[in-house]
């Protein structure tokens, strides 16, 4: 995401990949947030930026009244409701600007916006750093959806421990399932990875249990949308059969997920909004459309996998383990 201040910001609209590379300028409240619903921007440390960069678009095109700010910081977040990333970097951004005069208010935003991209980029370097060390050189890497550069302003999380790992010379190649309804896997990840230069293999989301099973896969990385304070974690729906069964067969679970991304204010799983979407999604894809019409679809974009099945969280500020109430407790005490 360029930001442009005073102007707007200019994205990479993640619809329309691989297939075009369409930049969308953006220069009002209304386009950001119809560009967060629609997933042209998407996963949660992004989503982060994609808050800030709002509310400063909405400083500089309506106004920086507390009233004002606050409308549209609410309105930003409403957007998307499980990536916590969005609420609490908007929040704090907000509280950036409510502390200084109306003039200077803008101003402030922008910079905040600049300063958390540069801080995002260094956090996924770090990130990665602490996931490949990890990683037992030789190993293949089983991921879902995409939680790489494309989601994080950096080089990703669960896909900057896998260039990171293949950077050392760990990593014998990335698995990454399709995601099923919007293919994150198979349109962006398979994106990145083959953009890199890492040997990467596609795989259909229903064949991840039997690859599991093979032993073909050493480690299972995903990224989250939101950690509760015990450590039960959102992500990609999909991710929790895949700890599952990484469990059943003794493969380590691990999440690569900056701190904005933990909520003590969500005691556990059952406290983590999650987002439903359009039947529409399940039953085709762009213009192609396989089931009957006006049916029902059960959508869930996220689920929350137990903290029980998760071997560590990787952050930037180092490697969490269980368990979880402790360790990410001390970690959110020095954030
Ligand atoms: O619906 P999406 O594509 O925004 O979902 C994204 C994910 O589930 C990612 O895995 C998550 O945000 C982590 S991104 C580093």
């Amino acid at each position: 995401m360029r930001l442009e201040p005073a102007r707007g910001v200019t994205l990479l609209d993640q619809t329309a990949l691989p297939h075009e590379e369409r930049w969308l300028a953006l220069r009002d409240v209304a386009g950001i947030c119809e560009a967060i619903r629609m997933l042209r921007v998407r996963g949660a440390p992004l989503l982060g930026l994609a808050g800030a960069a709002a509310l400063a678009i909405a400083a500089s095109t309506r106004g920086t009244s507390n009233a004002e700010l606050e409308a549209a910081a609410d309105e930003i977040i409403a957007t998307r409701p499980t990536a916590v990333d969005l609420a609490t970097v908007t929040r704090k951004a907000l509280a950036a600007a409510l502390a200084e005069g109306e003039e200077q208010r803008a101003g402030v935003l922008w910079a905040f916006a600049g300063a958390f991209a540069a801080q995002r980029a260094a956090e996924d370097r770090a990130i990665g750093e602490h996931g490949a060390a990890l990683i037992a050189p030789g190993s293949a890497v089983l991921t879902h959806c995409n939680a790489g550069g494309l989601a994080t302003a950096g080089i990703g999380t669960a896909l900057g421990v896998v260039r990171v790992a293949f950077e050392q010379g760990r990593l014998a190649r990335c698995y990454a399932t399709e995601t099923r309804p919007l293919l994150q896997g198979a349109r962006l990840t398979m994106w990145e990875l083959t953009r890199a230069g890492i040997p990467a293999t596609l795989l259909p989301d229903t064949a991840a249990a039997s690859l599991i099973a093979s032993g073909r896969v050493a480690y299972v990385v995903t990224g989250a949308d939101r950690i509760a304070a015990n450590g039960d974690a959102a992500n990609k729906v999909g991710t929790y059969g895949l700890a599952a069964v990484a469990a059943r067969h003794g493969v380590p679970f691990v999440i690569a997920a900056p701190l904005t991304t933990f909520d003590p204010a969500c005691a556990d799983g059952g406290g983590i909004p999650i987002e439903f979407r359009a039947a529409e999604e399940v039953g085709g894809f762009g213009d192609a459309r396989w089931a009957p019409p006006g049916g029902e679809a059960y959508n869930p974009a996220f689920d929350v996998t137990p903290a029980e099945l998760i071997a560590a969280f990787v952050t930037e500020r180092g490697v969490l383990r269980p368990p979880f109430e402790a360790s990410i407790t001390k970690a959110l005490a020095q954030r």
